[in-house]
């Protein structure tokens, strides 16, 4: 059997197709022909080894209360090794239904209603809800933007430890919105002053197949006792493009924070993984590699047709140097427009549906994310729209 579905230039209608992306615009109240390229799920089909492996479970037909037999946490620990160079213990790993969920319970697990937790904004907006919703004060030691490329304060960050008394910290890597693939050397600067200050870190690290620049290094496998106070948040949804098949691998190897956490777990009642999930993980990580590769290719292309379009052709406004995911952070902030303005030019003048910077946090406003997880022709139209906007406006 080969790959089948390796043609990212083909467009899809995915209209009606129960995606928020698309049937969201409606809802949304938005032009009709606005082009999505906000939520990060891609308009690629999966890998037709995927495809097959869901066609047989459906063929099946019974969909019962499920769980995985030894080969699941093999092929998923293949994954890790063959990619990362991560070893990972079976008994390591947590399964839940999302990343998202699993920000939620470390949160509970670990943190007390009132405690501070720190992130980095502009930072992908669900970090701050999960904190705001569970009681938790938020934090914030915002990344610093200097000659188009952002990087750490790391004595903000230590400071704001100390001062704000803080009891975990939730790292994104690489990091959503801003494409940064962090060093070995950042990491470290991070991990240190986590133990120095006994803050637990909980490392989102759902992007960590989409790194260009440079290799993505585990934050958990950097040193032994990083390990001992994270918790690593993967899973196939992002680099298999599976999000609304519900299932991520969360790996603890400190015996008593996994133990803390699947208390929560058990508090919140979710029992078993989706099989549909599970069945999609299995085909990906075991049979998904010339995909995910062409996959990369494509999207890295993307991403360099963005930077290119975005120098050659649309004034005052500049991406920021990208080095990972499939996310692209265009700063339009020399346009001189209110958050408001800025918002008005994208839905109705250029008919786009970003994802607004406000929403990653304060200092994420007046820029845009773009998802260049698109064909090519898609982007194309998306940046031609932006251009002729940003023309409108500059000569208003
Ligand atoms: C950093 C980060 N974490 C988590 C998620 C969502 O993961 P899930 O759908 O498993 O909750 C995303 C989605 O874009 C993300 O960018």
């Amino acid at each position: 059997m080969a790959e089948k579905n390796l043609d990212f230039d083909r467009i899809i209608d995915r209209r009606n197709t129960k995606s928020i992306k698309y049937d969201w615009i409606a809802k949304k109240g938005m032009p009709e022909d606005t082009l999505p390229l906000w939520v990060a799920d891609m308009d690629f089909q999966v890998s037709s080894y995927i495809q097959e492996a869901l066609a047989r479970q459906t063929e099946h037909g019974i969909f019962g209360y499920s769980d995985v037999q030894e080969t699941y946490f093999e092929i998923v620990k293949g994954w890790m090794e063959r990619k990362h160079g991560w070893k990972v213990s079976e008994d390591w790993l947590v399964k839940t239904p999302s990343v998202v969920f699993a920000l939620a319970l470390a949160v509970k697990a670990f943190t007390e209603p009132g405690d501070s937790v720190l992130i980095q904004q502009p930072v992908y907006y669900p970090f701050q809800n999960i904190v705001d919703v569970n009681g938790r004060k938020m934090v914030s030691s915002d990344l610093v933007y200097e000659a188009g490329r952002y990087h750490i304060d790391f004595e903000d960050f230590e400071e704001k430890i100390v001062k704000q008394n803080v009891k975990m910290f939730i790292l994104c890597n690489p990091h959503n919105p801003v494409g940064r693939v962090w060093t070995p050397e950042e990491l470290i600067k991070l991990g240190d002053i986590c133990c120095k200050h006994h803050v637990l870190v909980v490392s989102d690290e759902i992007h960590q197949d989409f790194a260009f620049e440079r290799k993505h290094y585990v934050f958990a496998d950097l040193k032994k006792e990083y390990g001992e106070i994270t918790v690593t948040c993967t899973a196939p949804s992002k680099t298999f493009n599976l999000a609304g098949l519900q299932l991520s691998n969360i790996f603890i190897s400190n015996p008593e924070m996994r133990k803390a956490f699947c208390r929560q777990m058990d508090l919140s009642g979710y029992g078993e993984v989706n099989v549909m999930g599970l069945a999609a993980c299995e085909a990906a990580y075991r049979d998904g590699d010339e995909w995910y590769e062409a996959m990369r290719r494509y999207v890295k292309a993307n991403l360099e047709f963005i930077k290119e379009y975005v120098e050659k052709n649309i004034a005052g406004v500049v991406m920021a140097e990208h080095e990972g995911t499939y996310l692209a952070w265009l700063d339009f902030r020399k346009l001189g427009l209110s958050a408001k303005e800025l918002e008005e030019m994208m839905v109705h003048k250029a008919r786009l549906w970003l994802d607004d910077g406000r929403m990653f946090g304060k200092s994420g406003e007046g820029f845009q994310r773009v998802n260049a997880a698109c064909p090519r022709k898609i982007l194309e139209e998306a940046l031609l729209r932006i251009k002729q906007a940003v023309d409108e406006v500059r000569k208003a």
